[in-house]
């Protein structure tokens, strides 16, 4: 089993688990929100466009992560795709079948991760990544090591995201409830969902996302 849609509100744990599965099953993730923040570092038009909107905690336009997932999805990826915060838009959602149908791939499962609100707070109120690979700490369960130096890359640069505060998570909660969560039907009626507790620990829900692609 290979391409995989990780599906779950901001903080649930999508690019923590897919940071393994590219590392350890040559899976190639595709962040919709990683790509959208680089586009901002690079000072892109689009980037400049998307950056108020995000900070706010809203959803960029369908057209753009589309065009975004499109782009990537022709430089293939021989271990599987995680998508990873796409789709969040049943205009998305089809999208991405037709884009998939016409590359001759398909969706092999859309794993949910179920978080309650509670701990969502904690989790995005808590996060950091570091500046340079991306890796993901957690101000009490996965803190900055005291050397100062990140765990995959020694790297020192310590990073917070502008729209890890209490007023846009809201905001993001509301999104993903409204727009995103419709996606959870979506899927079931398909025959492609598959849910996990996502309140379990980091290595048990890596243990439960193995499970369910079978590896
Ligand atoms: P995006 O970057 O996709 O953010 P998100 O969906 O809000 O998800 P997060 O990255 O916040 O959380 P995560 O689930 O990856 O959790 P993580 O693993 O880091 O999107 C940002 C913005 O971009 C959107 O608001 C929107 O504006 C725009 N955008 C992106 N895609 C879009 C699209 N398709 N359409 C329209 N707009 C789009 O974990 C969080 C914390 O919890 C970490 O500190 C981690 O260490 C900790 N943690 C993880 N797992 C566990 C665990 N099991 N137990 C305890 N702690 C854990």
């Amino acid at each position: 089993m290979r391409n995989i849609i990780l599906l779950g509100p901001p903080g649930a744990g999508k690019g923590t688990q897919a940071r393994y599965l590219v590392d350890t099953k040559q899976m190639v993730q595709l962040s919709t929100g990683d790509m959208l923040r680089d586009a901002q570092a690079a000072g892109t038009e689009m980037g400049k466009k998307v950056a108020a909107i995000m900070a706010e905690g809203k959803l960029v336009t369908d057209q753009i992560v589309i065009g975004l997932i499109r782009e990537k999805l022709q430089d293939g990826a021989e271990g599987g795709f995680i998508f990873d915060g796409f789709p969040r838009t049943l205009p998305q959602a089809d999208a991405l079948a037709k884009l998939l149908s016409d590359m001759d791939m398909k969706l092999d499962a859309v794993i949910e991760m179920q978080v309650d609100d509670e701990a969502l707070v904690a989790r995005v109120s808590g996060r950091s990544t570091c500046g340079q690979c991306g890796e993901v700490y957690h101000d009490e369960t996965k803190p900055w090591p005291e050397s100062g130096e990140c765990i995959n890359c020694g790297s020192t640069q310590v990073k917070r995201r502008p729209d890890d505060n209490a007023e846009s998570l809201k905001t993001r909660l509301n999104e993903y409830y409204k727009k995103t969560s419709p996606l959870i039907g979506y899927y079931y009626a398909k025959g492609n969902l598959q849910r996990l507790d996502g309140l379990a620990s980091i290595d048990e829900v890596r243990e439960s996302i193995s499970w369910i692609m079978g590896t």
